[in-house]
């Protein structure tokens, strides 16, 4: 083979110079990341665009050049918004299949767009903004979740729900305060997200390759032009990093563990056994074999798929933790783990910001079920406040009422005045008469507790912080 005969076998790679023999097939098949990355299109036309303008502001190219350079991004980015970009196979990446079209509007121009930047600051960059943005889509999933979780407490601000622990009936609460429960929960994830954020706020590009760009360019600059804080101060770390998505990862990871619970009560809820809420038919689906079936699908598949977005963060933490500094291709892998999780993520929260205003909550159901030896506490509490004994005292009196109760199938309410007598001295007719599951969360006024007064509170209070 002549030399000239073997350029043109490989010209097509824009790093084929050393190269003399081409890729095979089968290892661009394996090694394109197209397919995935393409989704970084916007801010990989954004990031160059702003590198275009530091290499201006370097005299690395010349106004006129720099305007050429900014049209031909333009007209790229217009005919990906428009599908209308014809993709070729030897596009390894979006970042060359942007830079191989533009060279073919604008010319050997194109060729200096590459200055002072390497593929390893410009991914690190893109992937960047893209947290960016994905971050506030997030953000917006997060505050329509709790303004559905909010929309329901307030239509139900009394209605009474048996809590539990272990699963097991403990002490009435306000369905209101429940579902605020969550709201809490999805606050602190919008709160993680947050912080991710502020701490991925730097600009990687002009890190070059991995020891910084070869040109004087004004990095403080080109971050200001994107909106980043200020460039990362480290360029080994900038290219070889992906903390940002780690955090994210992380971010989601627990948000998701959140909607799984949420889903695993609406699971609960929903079946016969427990009978508090009737899924809308909307929302639910048949079964292809048993007629009288409606299964809470989606609550199901919201808490099925938390696998997938913790397992991103596994998946991503396992491909980081064995790389060298700096850029290894490992790192390719991060942004099909990211994208998957994030749309998983925002979908959980958008269905289920859909479905739980349509939830028909069978309110009597919950109260009867609030109802019963879940006040026993109460009659402690009550021994303690109108008599004076100690709490553990009291306990064990009421720990014997109990008995009793489900010895002889007697309500706590409605044990003779003799028997309980025989129980404790101190146990008194008027004391167990007055219980009531609405008694019982009216007198737990502490912060944070579920009587209903607190609970309006805490109600004004998230619909103030949700506009944040
Ligand atoms: N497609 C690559 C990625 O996503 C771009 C960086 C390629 N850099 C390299 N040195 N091969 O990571």
């Amino acid at each position: 083979m002549t030399a000239r005969r073997r350029r043109t076998a490989v010209s097509s790679k824009a790093w084929a110079g050393r190269f003399v023999e081409p890729t095979a097939p089968i290892v661009e098949r394996f090694t394109t990341s197209l397919p995935v990355d393409r989704a970084l299109y916007p801010y990989d036309v954004a990031g160059s665009v702003a590198h275009v303008r530091g290499l201006v502001r370097a005299k690395l190219l010349t106004r006129r050049e720099g305007t050429r350079l900014v049209r031909g991004l333009g007209r790229v980015l217009r005919e990906l918004d428009a599908g209308a970009f014809r993709f070729r196979k030897k596009d390894e990446d979006i970042h060359m299949a942007i830079e191989r079209r533009l060279t073919e509007l604008v010319g050997p121009l194109g060729g200096k767009l590459h200055t002072g930047r390497s593929r390893n600051d410009q991914v690190a960059t893109d992937l960047r903004l893209w947290l960016r943005a994905e971050c506030a889509a997030t953000d917006t999933a997060l505050a329509g979740l709790q303004r559905a979780l909010r929309r329901v407490a307030t239509r139900h601000a009394t209605a009474l729900l048996p809590g539990y622990t272990h699963l097991q009936r403990a002490q009435p609460v306000l369905l209101a305060h429940h579902l605020l429960a969550y709201h809490e929960m999805l606050a602190r994830d919008r709160g993680r997200f947050r912080d991710g954020q502020a701490r991925a706020d730097e600009l990687p590009l002009g890190a070059g390759a991995l020891a910084g760009a070869g040109f004087a360019i004004d990095r403080a600059y080109v971050a200001r032009l994107l909106g980043f804080r200020r460039p990362t101060a480290n360029s080994l770390d900038a290219v070889g990093d992906r903390d940002a998505a780690a955090e994210f990862l992380a971010a989601a990871a627990i948000t998701a563990v959140h909607l799984s619970r949420l889903a695993e009560e609406l699971v609960l809820w929903s079946s016969e056994e427990f009978g508090f809420v009737e899924l809308p038919d909307a929302f639910a689906t048949g079964s292809s074999m048993m007629p009288q079936k409606k299964n809470p699908d989606v609550a199901e598949l919201v808490r099925g798929r938390t696998g997938r977005v913790v397992g991103a963060l596994v998946a991503l933490l396992t491909t980081l933790k064995g790389l060298p500094l700096a850029y290894n291709r490992d790192l390719q892998e991060d942004k099909a783990i990211l994208f998957d999780a994030a749309a998983t993520l925002r979908s959980a929260l958008d269905v289920l910001a859909a479905m739980l205003p349509a939830l028909r909550f069978s309110t009597g159901r919950m109260a009867r079920a609030a109802d019963g030896l879940l006040l026993a506490t109460d009659v402690a509490d009550l021994l303690v406040e109108r008599q004076g004994i100690p709490f553990r005292q009291a306990h064990e009196i009421v720990g014997a009422l109990v008995r009793h109760c489900l010895a002889t199938g007697t309500g706590l309410r409605d044990v003779d005045a003799g028997e309980l007598r025989r129980i404790s001295p101190r146990l008194t007719p008027d004391l167990v008469r007055q219980l009531t599951p609405a008694r019982s969360v009216a007198r737990r006024t502490v912060v944070g507790g579920t009587a209903p007064v607190t609970v309006r509170r805490a109600l004004a209070r998230a619909a103030r912080q949700d506009v944040r």
